[in-house]
């Protein structure tokens, strides 16, 4: 689904991603950790095409996407969510996931014009899916509150939600589950788990705890100043030496 090759970043004399390759591989799940500053945000930022790189190149599906923008990277069917949220904020929790599923079909007027009837169909469709998802993300109860006015943690969720509304092929999840509270992140966790089974789409996702990841994925990858340190099974990464001392060092 996705394969980084050598992949290179610097931020003026940093080199936040030095030679970086890792594959996901379809209907999976992988997980990317490393101590703070290790390149794992950036990471994500030069695969979803927010930031250029300086050197490697990114596949998707078997087509090359480094050097497109974000839009066009998003329409292929590879979406991302932030570590700090997007969500407007003087909009309804609603209204912020049924805009994200507009800004994929009846974005067009013109298209939208036409096709009225199947443009109305998949706003209920969109609805539908809304409402499940929310119900999902236990945010139902607020669904008509700006989204403003959600607590960190729920932002999160909020964040989660409007990505699985866009029906990616694979997402990337930037701490999905930071300020989360730990009951509602193993649900979260089980969620992603089961989208994951019922929709085969390919998840990597970026986080802090080690604990959090191990239960649902199937891979993992280490980072490092900017540097692969490790990748394997969860059980392999957490009797890895390398991964125990960068994380006891950095924390
Ligand atoms: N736009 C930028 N300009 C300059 N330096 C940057 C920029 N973005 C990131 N960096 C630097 O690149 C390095 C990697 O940062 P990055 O945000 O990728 O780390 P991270 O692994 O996501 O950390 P965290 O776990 O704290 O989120 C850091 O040293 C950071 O200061
Ligand atoms: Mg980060």
């Amino acid at each position: 689904m996705l394969t980084i090759k050598n992949l290179e970043k610097r931020f003026g004399s940093l080199r936040a991603l030095d030679d970086v390759s890792l594959e996901v591989e379809d209907d999976s799940i992988v997980g990317l950790i490393g101590p703070n500053g290790s390149g794992k945000t950036t990471l994500f930022n030069v695969v979803s095409g927010f930031y250029e790189k300086d050197g490697g190149e990114v596949y998707f599906k078997g087509e090359r996407i480094d050097g497109l923008p974000p839009n066009k990277i998003a329409k292929k069917g590879l979406c991302r969510t932030f570590q700090v949220s997007k969500a407007p904020e003087k909009m309804t929790v609603l209204e912020n996931m049924l805009l994200a599923a507009k800004r994929q079909l009846g974005e067009n007027p013109f298209s939208a014009l036409f096709m009225r009837p199947r443009v109305q169909k998949s706003e209920k469709a969109n609805l539908d899916m809304a409402l499940e998802l929310l119900d999902m993300l236990q945010l139902s109860q607020l669904k008509n509150d700006y989204a403003g006015d959600l607590s960190g943690g729920q932002k999160k969720l909020l964040s989660l939600g409007r990505v699985f509304m866009l029906k990616p092929d694979m997402i990337l999840l930037d701490e999905p589950t930071a300020g989360v509270n730990p009951t509602l992140r193993v649900q979260l966790m089980e969620a992603i788990r089961q989208l994951q089974k019922m929709e085969r789409k390919a998840f990597f996702i970026i986080e802090h705890s080690m604990k959090v990841i191990s239960n649902i994925c199937d891979k993992v990858y280490v980072l490092n100043f900017g540097k692969k340190i490790a990748e394997g099974t969860p059980e392999e990464i957490q009797q890895n030496e390398q991964v125990l001392e960068a994380y006891l060092s950095g924390a």
